[in-house]
């Protein structure tokens, strides 16, 4: 057990994540990415964000046709796995966080991607270099009925130049965001904090996620509450991580 959080997260009375409640974003499935190892890994890793204030688990291993050519009956295997090691109050259940490739379009052809609730796909691309087809892509998904959200757009360092012009035309193919906790922190850097902070200020939010994939991820989500955005975003009342709760997702693989 982590302790050293319990003194971080709740002291003075600031924000901590049990507003969100629901981490829908994150990797805590043993042994299929660059997350958890093994369940040691995947337990210790929800016991310190429990500790942050996370209650539910929509964990996101990554399915990427490179490093991580995940399928549902991986993911699933990791998830029983893991599953009976919690204690069975905990609500924890698996989507997956798509890179946008040939192995994703596949999928979603066969029909055989795993869905958030409301039909939605947690979407990643090259944070380096922007996809040739990316909107062509997206109006695919979204012919399919899918509805995107965006993993992390303030990592996409394409988009740091003209921000006015991409996020906004992001928007206007309805595509909502899903911020990460340690991008307010500074831990991917100053300019990724800035992006995300304008994000916020535009109003332009609609989930957080942690992303964690190991321990060094929980340290720097304690310091997230001191960045005066978070506390705005979590008032702005655009933040729709608790809607993720109240489908199927929920029992599904209980
Ligand atoms: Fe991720």
């Amino acid at each position: 057990m982590i302790h050293f959080f319990s003194t971080l997260s709740k002291k003075g009375g600031r924000p901590d994540f049990s507003e969100v409640s629901v981490d829908m974003h994150s990797h805590l499935l043993p042994g299929i990415d660059d997350g958890a190892k093994n369940t040691e890994d995947s337990i210790r890793l929800i016991n310190g964000l429990q500790e942050l204030g996370f209650e539910h688990f929509i964990t996101t291993p990554h399915t990427m046709k490179e490093l991580y050519p995940n399928s549902r009956e991986s993911i699933e295997a990791s998830f029983q796995v893991l599953r009976k090691e919690l204690s069975s109050s905990l609500t924890l259940s698996y989507s997956s966080e798509y890179f946008l490739d040939e192995y994703f379009m596949e999928l979603m052809e066969e029909d055989k991607l795993i869905t958030l609730p409301g039909n939605r796909i947690l979407l990643e691309f090259s944070q380096i270099s922007k996809p040739m087809e990316l909107e062509e892509q997206l109006f695919q998904i979204h012919l399919k009925g899918y509805k995107v959200i965006l993993a992390h757009p303030e990592r996409y360092l394409f988009f740091h130049q003209k921000m006015n012009f991409h996020f906004p035309r992001l928007k206007d193919m309805d595509i909502d965001f899903q911020i990460n906790a340690l991008s307010l922190s500074g831990y991917y850097g100053e300019s990724i904090r800035k992006v995300a902070e304008k994000l916020i200020a535009d109003g332009m939010v609609e989930f957080i996620g942690s992303d964690t994939h190991h321990d060094n991820h929980l340290k720097a989500l304690a310091k997230v509450q001191d960045n005066k955005y978070y506390q705005k975003l979590l008032d702005s009342g655009k933040l729709q991580n608790r809607s993720l709760l109240t489908t199927n997702a929920r029992v599904a693989h209980e």
